[in-house]
C-alpha cells in the first residue's frame, strides 16, 4: 500500500530530538521510544494532529489515548482534579510505568479522550522521551506505536516495519527496558481500579495509597481498546504449565502444525520438530522480550505458539495479562 515505505528513523541525538519537536510543533507524527513500549506521539493540543493518529493506526476514533507530560507540574494543567491518592501515586512512580486515569481539564481536546470525561495521564522514564517532552513543553498524545490490531513495538524497527511513512519521524532510541505497556490506575476521588496490569503492580498502588484497590476491572467498557487482539501474534497462543509443554507441543506438532515454544526456561522434552525461541530468563526477561518473541514467532512461520506463562507476581502478573488475552484472540 502507498503509505508503507521507509520512515525517517534517527538515532535520538539532540540534533534529531530537535527536528521531533518541530515535527510535533507542525502538527505532524513522532514515533518515540519509552520504558514500556514505542508510542506514536503527537500535539495533544491540536485536533487535527491527534486525528492524524488515529488516521495512521487505523484505530477506532473512539479509543481514548494516553497525554504524557515531562512532569507532575505539567500533568496538573490537563487533569481537572488531582486527588491525594493521584498526588501519592505520581510522586511514587513518575516518572514511571504508571497511566494515572483522572477527570479532564479543559485543555484536552475530545479527540483525546473520544468524549470521555477522564484523561490517561503519564511521565514515561527514559531520557529521550523525557527529552522529546521538554523540548516540544506541551503534552504529547501517544498511543502504541503499532497498526491497529498488531503488538506493541518495542524497537524502532517494530514501529518502521508496523506503520512505514505513514509516521514522519521515528526517534530510535534502542529497546525498550520494560517491554509490556503501563500500569493503568483509574483514580476517582477513593476509588481506585486497575484499568490494566504492568510493572507497577496492584500491590504496589495500594501500598502508597493505603487504599484498596479493585482489580481486573479492564474490560473494554472500562479500558476501551484493551481487546485481546492487541497482544496477539498472526500465530495462535496457547498457554501451557512447563510440565505440559512437551504434550502440547507434541499434539499440535502431530496436526501438522509448526510449533514454536516461548518460556523462561527451555523445557525438556519437547517434540524435536518445535522451534524453541531464545529462553527469556526471567519475569522481567519475559516482559521486556514478550512481543519481540511473538513478532520472532510471525517471522517464523509459526502456527502455534506454546507459551510457558511466568509465575503470577511482580510484573509476571502483566504478562500472564497479556499471554491470557493473546491466548483468547480467537
Ligand atoms: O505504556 C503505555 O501506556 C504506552 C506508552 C506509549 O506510553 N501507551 C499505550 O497506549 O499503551 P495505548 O493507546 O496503546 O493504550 C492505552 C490504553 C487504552 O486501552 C485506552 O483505552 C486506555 O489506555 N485509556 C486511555 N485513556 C483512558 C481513559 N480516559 N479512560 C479509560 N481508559 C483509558
Ligand atoms: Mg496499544
Amino acid at each position: 500500500d502507498g503509505e508503507a515505505g521507509r520512515p525517517r528513523v534517527l538515532p535520538a541525538s539532540a540534533e534529531a530530538l530537535d527536528t521531533a519537536a518541530g515535527v510535533l510543533r507542525d502538527g505532524g507524527l513522532v514515533a518515540f521510544p519509552t520504558e514500556t513500549v514505542y508510542g506514536l506521539g503527537a500535539d495533544a493540543s491540536s485536533p487535527d494532529a491527534v486525528r492524524r493518529i488515529f488516521a495512521a493506526k487505523g484505530r477506532p476514533a473512539d479509543h481514548p489515548l494516553i497525554v504524557h507530560v515531562a512532569d507532575t507540574g505539567s500533568a496538573l494543567d490537563w487533569a481537572g482534579h488531582f486527588p491525594p491518592a493521584a498526588r501519592a501515586l505520581a510522586d511514587a512512580f513518575w516518572p514511571g510505568p504508571l497511566t494515572l486515569v483522572l477527570p479532564r481539564s479543559g485543555r484536552v481536546p475530545d479527540a483525546v479522550t473520544g468524549g470521555r470525561p477522564t484523561v490517561g495521564l503519564r511521565v514515561p522514564d527514559q531520557p529521550v522521551a523525557l527529552d522529546l517532552l521538554e523540548r516540544f513543553g506541551g503534552g504529547v498524545a501517544a498511543p502504541s506505536a503499532n497498526r491497529f490490531g498488531r503488538v506493541s513495538p518495542t524497537t524502532a524497527g517494530h514501529v518502521a516495519a508496523d506503520l512505514g511513512a505513514r509516521v514522519d519521524l521515528v526517534l530510535d532510541g534502542g529497546r525498550c527496558g520494560v517491554g509490556v505497556e503501563s500500569t493503568i490506575v483509574e483514580v476517582l476521588d477513593e476509588r481506585l481500579t486497575v484499568l490494566r496490569t504492568g510493572a507497577v503492580t496492584a500491590r504496589d498502588v495500594e501500598a502508597v495509597t493505603g487504599l484498596a484497590v479493585e482489580a481486573g476491572a479492564g474490560g473494554p467498557a472500562r479500558a476501551p481498546g484493551m481487546l485481546p487482539s492487541h497482544y496477539a501474534p498472526a500465530a495462535r497462543v496457547v498457554l501451557a504449565e512447563a510440565a505440559d509443554a512437551p504434550d502440547t507441543a507434541s499434539s499440535w506438532v502431530k496436526d501438522g502444525r509448526r510449533v514454536a515454544v516461548l518460556a523462561e526456561e527451555a523445557p525438556g522434552g519437547l517434540p524435536e520438530e518445535a522451534v524453541v525461541l531464545p529462553p527469556v530468563g526471567s519475569p522481567e526477561g519475559y516482559a521486556r522480550l514478550l512481543y519481540q518473541r511473538l513478532r520472532d514467532a510471525d517471522a517464523l512461520g509459526a502456527d502455534v505458539v506454546v507459551a510457558v506463562p511466568p509465575a503470577p507476581s511482580g510484573i509476571g502478573t502483566a504478562v500472564r495479562d497479556r499471554l491470557t488475552r493473546a491466548a483468547h484472540a480467537r
